[in-house]
């Protein structure tokens, strides 16, 4: 039997990306439709979420969900809807996060921005992955979480409410992952280097600090993620964290930020 032909069942695999709309959770949501999975795309943005369920192979597989994960009543909103069209949701990926702006310095970074990096990463994040898990383990079925965090959960980014958020991600992914594991619940981190996506502006001239010697694009994260969402290929893997970063991390480096005297 080959064991890459089926990585998921679409009987009864389904999925939730958050962060759909862009990026590297808009790659890995198109690459879950390619795989059959029934996959509610949640964004913010309406219109990258009709964007990215159009550009998708299979958009009648994919569900659409609009609102904002900083607030927890969406969060809410967005369990209920998942549920509705798809029954439980055995695969979740969390890739969701404000954009980040090199103005935002420990000096600068005024309290709404930190909070908001914080809430849609760090507490959309457990709320969502807690609930799926809740009604996972109450209908003793199997699940795959994933969570984007970042190279910089353990160096300095120059962007404390980032790396803060991540840092904190990094640590939920170990607890979810030590407390779900009885209930066949895997919870794992992907660790993107610098990736051409929306979220970072990307200064082409990093491509020569990277052994691959280029930037990376969502499309490189979306193969990876697939391999550790499913249970057949990684069903034996928790609490891990996988770095797709062409090599990015074994010369990683930032100047401090440039401050105004
Ligand atoms: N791109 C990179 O180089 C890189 C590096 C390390 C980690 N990451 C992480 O990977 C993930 C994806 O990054 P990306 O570059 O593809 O980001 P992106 O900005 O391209 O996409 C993020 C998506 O999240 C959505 N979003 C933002 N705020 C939201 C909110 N309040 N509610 C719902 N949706 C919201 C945006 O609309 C956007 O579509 C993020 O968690 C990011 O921190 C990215």
């Amino acid at each position: 039997m080959s064991l890459f032909s089926t990585p998921f069942d679409p009987a009864t695999d389904t999925a939730l990306v958050t962060g759909a709309g862009n990026g590297i959770g808009r790659a890995i949501a198109q690459a879950l439709i390619g795989e059959g999975v029934r996959t509610v795309f949640a964004d913010v943005s309406a219109e990258r979420v009709s964007a990215a369920i159009a550009a998708s192979s299979r958009p009648e597989l994919a569900v659409p969900w609009v609102g904002d994960l900083a607030r927890l009543e969406a969060c809410d909103e967005l369990l209920a809807a998942a549920q509705a069209a798809l029954g439980e949701v055995s695969h979740f990926v969390h890739s969701a996060s404000p954009p980040r702006r090199e103005a935002d310095h420990a000096l600068a970074v005024d309290r709404k921005i930190w909070q908001e990096m914080h809430a849609v990463n760090l507490d959309a994040g457990f709320h969502l992955a807690r609930a799926i898990a809740k009604r996972l383990i109450a209908a003793k079925r199997p699940g795959s979480f994933l969570f984007l965090t970042s190279l910089h959960t353990g160096t300095p980014r120059n962007l404390p409410h980032y790396s803060t958020a991540k840092a904190a991600m990094a640590m939920l992914v170990k607890e979810l992952a030590k407390t779900f594991g009885r209930h066949d619940i895997r919870v794992n981190a992907l660790v993107p280097g610098a990736i051409a996506a929306g979220g970072f502006v990307a200064d082409a001239s990093l491509a020569m600090h990277i052994p691959l010697g280029r930037l990376g694009e969502a499309e490189d994260l979306a193969p990876m993620a697939l391999a550790v969402l499913s249970n057949k290929l990684s069903g034996y893997v928790t609490g891990a964290a996988f770095v797709v970063d062409g090599g990015l991390s074994l010369t990683n480096w930032f100047e401090p930020p440039m401050l105004e005297e």
